[in-house]
């Protein structure tokens, strides 16, 4: 009897512990990743879908994508001006070099409150001073610093934050090599003591505005991502144009003095060129504080808030054979110079009408000092292509959202699948939500997402009409649910009008928005 009792317990364990191997077998290495090698860059969407998705970062600023932003206001920082009786934690985490910040430290001129958590620095080899992470028309500066910060006014913890659309604003200040820097030598001087990864050491606090350059007034803004895993779409960026300058001996403190290994590792791994290469731009543009002497820079915003938010409201609820005949360049700008020829022409009075109420409104509007219109996002409360997997707009959370898509591909699914999938959830969620902020332009995948919710009839005709447009135009090519396939989709979407903009609505805009299954 005790033998064969012995015998179950033992086989009782073995069959747990095989449990645990088999429901669990990414716990041991889906932690590590790095810059090169087996676990760099292109390998990190394996365990961390979201660096192969949507709106990521760091990416190129070049012409083409900057857009001239009157209404961008100088950053303002708060409490950066640090007594020497703090402490700071400066630590080494394997990947960088990391300045822990305190939470009175906090940015305005944001849409919310943002209060600091860290700092943190990108850099190259001891021998090739390119080391930044963002671009500047190619160029790649010897270092960039990273201030971050999470959305305080939403969230209570950056851990809450971080992977949620609107979490996260993170400053990038390029860095120089040159003269010598005395604001960085107060941490840089400690760098021995955290040579090895996991190691700190405290070190006096001081002036951190110090480290960021003079002029607060002149940066890029964008959309975009943690540049480094797990790589959330959750970042409102702000990259300043001027670097700051640090000395030649400075710059190498950071890339020969540390490694990423553990100290008692016996071969030490060198850590430098800790940075990530530029991203694909995903219809976004950067809007910047600044105008160039040549008025390069100059082009100014395609449309305005305004008129991007009744443009969307028109897709959602209006006349979408106005849309085709005469707002067609508002949905797809790069179509704008082209003549269009629409099949079905209908009377232009009413969109006349409605370009009158827009640029009345317009002229009446209060001047947005961030260049946000965070109210904009609650009038269009949507979320017709990702409402199959359980997420609504104000639960957004990119971890539930990956758990939903991961449960809904079934057991056998495999990285890239899931990586696609997540993609397509949530390009359309942050394309739309970016282009209200005047940050995107719209696509046509966006577009279709809408289109979701409307009659089939029209609603086909103008993805017709937006397919072929495109296509003339040489567009990159369309991605699936072409035509016919649209008129299968489902959707239900609710919107709310805000009270204040209902004024604005349209007058041939409906009330409410129709739900409907096909
Ligand atoms: C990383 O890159 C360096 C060259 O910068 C190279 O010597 C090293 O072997 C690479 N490490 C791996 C793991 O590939
Ligand atoms: C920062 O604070 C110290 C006192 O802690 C003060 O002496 C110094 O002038 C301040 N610096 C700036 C730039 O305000
Ligand atoms: C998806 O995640 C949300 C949390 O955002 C949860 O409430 C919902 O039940 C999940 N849906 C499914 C189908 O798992
Ligand atoms: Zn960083």
């Amino acid at each position: 009897m005790r033998k064969e009792s012995l015998a179950r317990y033992f086989y009782k364990m073995l069959f747990t512990q095989l449990i645990i191997l088999i429901a669990f077998p990414l716990s041991s290495t889906g932690g590590t990743w790095t810059y090169n090698g087996s676990e760099g860059e292109h390998h990190w969407s394996k365990h961390y879908p979201y660096c192969g998705g949507a709106f990521q970062s760091p990416i190129n600023f070049q012409p083409e994508l900057l857009r001239y932003d009157p209404d961008l206001l100088p950053v303002q920082v708060h409490n950066y001006n640090l007594s020497s009786k703090e402490q700071l934690t400066f630590s080494n985490n394997g990947h960088s070099v990391q300045l822990s910040l305190p939470s009175h430290m906090h940015l305005s001129s944001l849409p919310d409150q943002y209060t600091a958590a860290q700092l943190h620095f990108h850099w190259g080899s001891p021998h090739m001073l390119a080391g930044s992470e963002h671009t500047v028309s190619g160029r790649q500066f010897p270092a960039e610093m990273h201030v971050v910060h999470f959305n305080s006014g939403k969230y209570p913890s950056i851990s809450i934050a971080a992977d949620k659309a609107d979490g996260l604003a993170v400053l990038g200040v390029f860095i120089e090599v040159g003269e010598f820097n005395p604001a960085f030598d107060r941490f840089l001087k400690f760098v021995k003591g955290i040579k090895y990864r996991d190691q700190k050491v405290q070190v006096p606090a001081f002036n951190i505005q110090e480290l960021l350059p003079a002029h607060l007034e002149q940066y890029y803004r964008y959309d975009g991502s943690l540049t480094t895993p797990p790589c959330y779409p959750s970042v409102l960026w702000t990259v300043f144009r001027m670097p700051v300058t640090i000395s030649l001996t400075q710059y190498k403190a950071l890339a020969t003095g540390l490694f990423s290994s553990l100290a008692q590792e016996s071969v030490p791994v060198p850590l430098h060129r800790n940075y990530r290469k530029p991203q694909l731009t995903d219809n976004r543009v950067v809007l910047v504080s600044f105008q160039e002497v040549r008025g390069q820079h100059g082009r100014h915003l395609v449309a305005s808030p305004l008129q991007r938010r009744q443009i969307i409201q028109q897709l959602l609820m209006g006349d979408l054979s106005d849309v085709m005949d005469e707002s067609l360049h508002h949905l797809l700008p790069k179509l704008a110079r082209k003549p269009w020829v629409a099949k079905k022409r209908k009377t232009n009075q009413r969109y006349q009408h409605w370009s009158q109420i827009t640029e009345k409104k317009q002229r009446n509007q209060m001047p947005n000092p961030t260049g946000k219109t965070p109210s904009v996002w609650k009038t269009v409360h949507i979320s017709p292509c990702w409402q199959k997997y359980g997420i609504n707009e104000d639960s957004l959370s990119y971890t539930h959202l990956k758990n939903n898509v991961t449960l809904q591909l079934g057991r056998h699914h495999t990285d890239i699948q899931v990586v696609k999938a997540l993609r397509k959830a949530v390009f359309p969620e942050l394309n739309l939500r970016s282009y209200l902020n005047c940050k995107s332009d719209l696509d046509l995948q966006t577009i279709r997402c809408l289109l979701r919710t409307r009659p089939t009839d029209e609603a086909t005709e103008l993805d017709q009409a937006l397919t072929k447009a495109s296509q003339r135009q040489k567009l990159k090519p369309m991605a699936e649910n072409r035509g016919p396939a649209l008129t299968k989709l489902t959707g239900q979407t609710s919107v709310t009008i805000h009270k204040n903009a209902h004024n604005m609505v349209p007058a041939n805009l409906k009330e409410h928005a129709t739900e409907w299954e096909d």
